[in-house]
């Protein structure tokens, strides 16, 4: 294939086909160059992987790499904005997402029991609990109100805070902080002021757990003597942060893109039977999580392109999700659509841990809000709704939503 011209100043992030589209520089390339070489702000070349295929088989590679100590371009340092590096980011104990096998698969392993369908199953009764709470407390504000402070940001902390065992009080702190570490311009500094605060956080937690363990997810991993208190803090950190970012963002833009959408909002309303399956069709349509890194350890083929040993490579999964060889009419919102087979959880050994429980957390935030709140609309024009092009999760930063009458 020949070569195309490099995107010259790293990723096109803009929004500038609709809010739930992929950039149209990234579809564009996609549709002429699936993995296309990428230059990056610091002037290296790298591949850009935009095509379904491509996406799916590289993810279920394990020759490409996801440590962080290997290159010299890595998320979350190296995004657009942000000053190029000149030394590989260390290793953080613990944050098995940036590993690889076999160090990942002993991490991975001890916490797959926890995770298992069966284990989330039983917490699903709990869950449906926790979202009802919240929307009694929902209905009891006057709108207009913000969806994302008020129930999608709420629903998931609480869920994975009782999960893990951190305390619901101090989610101020996580919050904010985890927040700004998903920031794309701000200042490394600050960046890394908030990475050691909640580490900070969490490491006086876990070694709080290892005195005295009590019935919750951390103390069970406080048990394992194998794991010093620098690991248990990194999957602390990486649970805490992945369990309620990515879903309380599918959970505010999923609205948002629902009520864009009344004719899906509509059929959903009429039939609850459509829910699993518009969950599944939201994942994809929405991408939240769609920018991921990866290195190449050995020179691997792809797409007709030969990834040499040593490249970084982007992968963009909301690209993936809308290529039109996979998915027929990729880019309309169908809640009638199969979706499954969608890379919003990622494929291979990294493909989400908590899967069945964002799942879980989504069919009972979305069916809830839609049963509760039946007149449910945007409280501003849609075109006023701050979107997150500048995180590294998308997403909506607020959702002014109003209603005239709730349901029981
Ligand atoms: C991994 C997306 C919810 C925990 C991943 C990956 C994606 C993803 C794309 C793969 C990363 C990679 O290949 O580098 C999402 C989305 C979610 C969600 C879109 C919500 C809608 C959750 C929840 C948890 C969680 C609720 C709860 C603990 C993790 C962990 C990993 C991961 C621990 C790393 C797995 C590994 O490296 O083996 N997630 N996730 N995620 N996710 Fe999620």
């Amino acid at each position: 294939m020949s070569r195309t011209v490099p995107v010259p100043h790293g990723l096109p992030m803009e929004r500038d086909a609709g809010p739930f589209d992929p950039p149209s520089r990234i579809t564009e390339l996609r549709e002429a160059h699936p993995v296309s070489p990428m230059l990056f702000p610091d002037g290296h070349e790298g591949w850009l992987v935009t095509g379904y295929d491509a996406v799916r088989r590289l993810m279920a590679d394990t020759r490409f790499s996801s440590r962080q100590d290997l290159g010299v371009v890595h998320v979350p340092y190296e995004t657009p904005g942000m000053p190029a590096p000149t030394e590989p980011s260390p290793q953080m104990p613990g944050l098995f997402i940036s590993m690889d096998p076999p160090d990942h698969t002993r991490l991975r392993r001890m916490l797959t029991g926890a995770f298992t369908v069966k284990r989330m199953k039983q917490l699903e009764e709990h869950i449906a609990d926790i979202v009802e709470r919240q929307l009694d407390e929902l209905a009891r504000l006057a709108p207009p109100v913000d969806l994302v402070k008020a129930f999608a940001l709420p629903v998931p902390s609480l869920v994975i805070c009782e999960l893990l065992g951190v305390p619901y009080e101090d989610r101020e702190d996580f919050q904010v902080n985890s927040a700004r570490f998903l920031e794309r311009d701000i200042a490394l500094e600050e960046k890394m002021a908030a990475f050691g605060a909640m580490n900070a956080f969490l490491a006086e937690l876990v070694t709080r757990k290892r005195a005295e363990p009590a019935e919750d997810l951390l103390s069970d991993l406080a048990r394992h003597d194998d794991l010093s208190v620098e690991e248990l803090t990194g999957i602390a950190f990486l649970l805490l942060l992945a369990g309620h970012e990515t879903t309380a963002n599918m959970l505010s833009l999923g609205t948002f893109a629902l009520l864009e959408h009344p004719g899906q909002l509509a059929a959903l309303r009429e039939d609850p039977e459509l829910l699993p399956g518009a969950v599944e069709e939201l994942m994809r349509y929405l991408s939240v999580a769609d920018i991921f890194y990866r290195y190449a350890t050995e020179d691997v083929e792809l797409g007709g392109e030969t990834i040499t040993k040593g490249s970084t490579v982007v992968v963009s999964l909301l690209a993936a999700n809308h290529d039109p060889l996979r998915f027929e009419d990729a880019g309309a919102l169908d809640v009638r659509r199969q979706a499954r087979g969608h890379l919003s959880f990622g494929h291979g050994v990294h493909q989400c841990l908590g899967q069945q429980l964002a799942r879980i957390e989504m069919r009972a935030g979305f069916g809830g809000l839609l049963r509760r709140f039946p007149t449910l609309a945007l409280a501003v024009p849609a075109d006023e709704v701050r979107l997150k092009s500048d995180m590294n999760i998308y997403g909506v930063h607020e959702l002014p939503v109003t209603w005239t009458g709730t349901a029981g």
